[in-house]
């Protein structure tokens, strides 16, 4: 059986990740999945977007994935380590992984910001669980994180709404009201995969002062680097270059947008799967 890499995201999010790590490792296999009919988990309970997280990654591994990437900084945030640390050891194949985002973003944090002061943007959940701060604490405690969450954006995102005046307004509402929490904020995370997205209108609203991280290329960077460090996950990884994508939403739906995420000229069949009992 092909044992592809697990990508999964609430809805459309992840594909800026998974664009990333394709970029990074072309050669292997993939399985997207992106939730989007319970989308969005950011204004959800620990609880439901933990359940809902694991019974995500339990299909991915039922799918024959052995590595899974959490491409969502909210299941990343709120479900991680409850899988790393209560589930997986009790499954039946307790060498497989789960990876998330926040972890390698906030490794490379401190050496992106000159001024030692990082904003970070994401949905409720995440901005919530103080996951940017506590991290941060502990590798960088030289570093001040301000955070603002910004719970329209990923409903803009999922609805197709980017480049749309709505767009503009809650972007500029949310940026101002982060830069009026300290001025010399020189670095921006964008923590939650919805948001590149949304990137022009960011671009448009933030001073040229201030830099976008690069989270994509930070976790695929991270992922290539684990892969080198564990030879016998990658030795379960197969290699044929192939991306395969399923939705809890309709199919064609996701093709569709997927498609003008991936860049246009990506031409996606993707798959409608449901969600039940799926168990590790
Ligand atoms: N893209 C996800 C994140 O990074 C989740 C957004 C949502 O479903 O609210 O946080």
């Amino acid at each position: 059986m092909a044992s592809p890499i697990g990508i999964f995201d609430s809805g459309y999010g992840g594909l800026t990740i998974f664009q990333k790590i394709r970029e990074a490792l072309p050669a292997y296999d993939f399985l997207y999945l992106g939730d989007n009919a319970r989308a969005p988990y950011g204004t959800r309970s620990f609880e439901v977007v933990y359940e809902f997280t694991r019974t995500a990654v339990a299909k991915l591994f039922a799918c024959g994935c052995p590595l899974v990437i959490l491409a969502c900084n909210t299941a990343s945030a709120k479900a991680l380590r409850t899988l790393q640390q209560d589930d997986l050891p009790k499954s039946d194949d307790p060498a497989r992984r789960i990876l998330g985002v926040i972890r390698p973003t906030v490794e490379a944090a401190d050496a992106l910001s000159r001024t030692k002061r990082i904003g970070v943007l994401g949905t409720e959940g995440t901005i919530a669980s103080r996951s940017y701060e506590l991290e941060m604490a502990k590798l960088f405690p030289q570093i001040r994180v301000f955070s603002e969450a910004c719970p329209m954006w990923v409903p803009l995102v999922e609805n197709g709404e980017t480049g749309t005046p709505a767009a503009d307004f809650f972007v500029k509402r949310h940026l101002e009201s982060l830069l009026a929490q300290d001025e010399e904020i020189d670095t921006l995370i964008l923590g939650c995969t919805h948001y590149p997205l949304l990137l022009p209108q960011i671009r448009k609203f933030l001073p040229p002062s201030v830099s976008v991280f690069p989270q994509g290329e930070c976790v695929a960077a991270s992922l290539k680097d684990y892969l080198t460090r564990h030879p016998e996950m990658d030795a379960r990884l197969s290699r044929g270059g192939n991306a395969r994508f399923l939705t809890t939403e309709a199919a064609e739906r996701f093709s569709r947008a997927a498609e003008v995420f991936l860049g246009g000229n990506a031409e996606i069949a993707a798959e409608h799967i449901e969600l039940r009992d799926e168990c590790f």
